[in-house]
């Protein structure tokens, strides 16, 4: 089989796609795929059209590839690809769409508000804490958190140095312990608790070494883990997901609560990254896991 790996791009997130797509494409090679790499840039369609796969493997993250519009593309090309298709992707990448869908399936999300960047700047949004980010951005990209007794809003939102946008969501802090569920297809892998020293779970404890450590399986009351898994696994479906996807919940222990995130329709796909290491804790090698997401792939 003729592979495509897609990876690149130029969201803000295209150093980790560099990364997950380089890394995706050697195992690709190594299951014995016939793989041709391809950094995206906006002449996609003919950069396909001369590689002319059979399958297309998505290694992009962020807005373009992971929110529906390459997923569209390559709807029109006919070319099976993995991952979720146009308005999962769309769902998904928008973190106060995502949450109707969440709650109209009976899960439990943070209180939100849409705000502009104007708003957010000029007063509280919520009563502290609570957080600020961007509706459409991945990997902490633009997060701010505003303690409790904090003076004002952020200030990042009125300086000129502010690069994502002016659709923002603001949300209640959730305190409590970070989770992750991956989901293949129809089935929840495990639940990985992840613990930083850092204030909480930012770019830099996601991807600088040491910057964070991951606890798999999650020392957990089973209840908890079962619930979390069932979540994802709603979550996945309820947003009509395909393939891979992994779902970031918060647990307050004190409330014995447990809150979704959101989820990612283009999880991180190093080796190391978590849902890897979930398919690893399964058994599933990285090798193995790239092959099925080429297998999933449809269109
Ligand atoms: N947005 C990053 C890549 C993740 O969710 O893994
Ligand atoms: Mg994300």
């Amino acid at each position: 089989k003729r592979v495509a790996v897609i990876y690149g791009g130029w969201s803000s997130e295209r150093p980790v796609s560099l990364s997950s797509g380089q890394q995706m494409a050697a195992a690709a090679r190594k299951a014995g795929y016939d793989v041709t790499e391809i950094d995206v840039t906006r002449e996609l369609a003919s950069q396909l059209a001369e590689a002319e796969p059979d399958v297309v493997l998505n290694g992009l993250h962020g807005p373009w590839g992971e929110d529906g519009c390459v997923q569209g593309l390559l709807e029109v090309m006919g070319l099976p690809y993995s991952h979720s298709g146009v308005l999962a992707s769309a769902l998904a990448m928008d973190k106060l769409k995502s949450k109707a869908v969440y709650r109209s399936a009976g899960l439990d999300v943070a209180a939100d508000k849409r705000v502009t960047r104007a708003e957010a700047a000029a007063a509280h949004a919520l009563p502290p804490p609570y957080v600020v980010k961007p509706v459409n951005e991945g990997s902490s990209f633009g997060v701010l958190i505003v303690r409790e007794g904090a003076n004002g809003p952020p200030h990042e939102l009125t300086g000129p140095n502010w690069r994502y946008g002016d659709y923002l969501m603001a949300e209640e802090y959730i305190p409590g312990r970070e989770l992750t569920v991956a989901v293949l297809g129809d089935r929840a892998l495990a639940v990985t608790e992840i613990t930083t020293l850092r204030d909480y779970y930012d770019f830099d404890a996601k991807y600088a070494a040491g910057g964070s450590r991951h606890v798999i399986p999650a020392d957990l009351p089973a209840k908890v883990t079962e619930a979390a898994m069932d979540a994802a696994l709603l979550a996945h479906r309820a947003l009509g997901c395909r393939g891979a996807t992994r779902s970031d919940f918060r647990y307050d222990e004190q409330k014995d609560r447990l809150v979704i995130l959101e989820t990612n329709t283009q999880p991180g796909m190093t080796p190391t990254s978590l849902v890897p290491e979930q398919a690893a804790h399964m058994g599933m090698s990285f090798e193995d896991l790239v092959a099925w997401m080429i297998e999933d792939a449809s269109c």
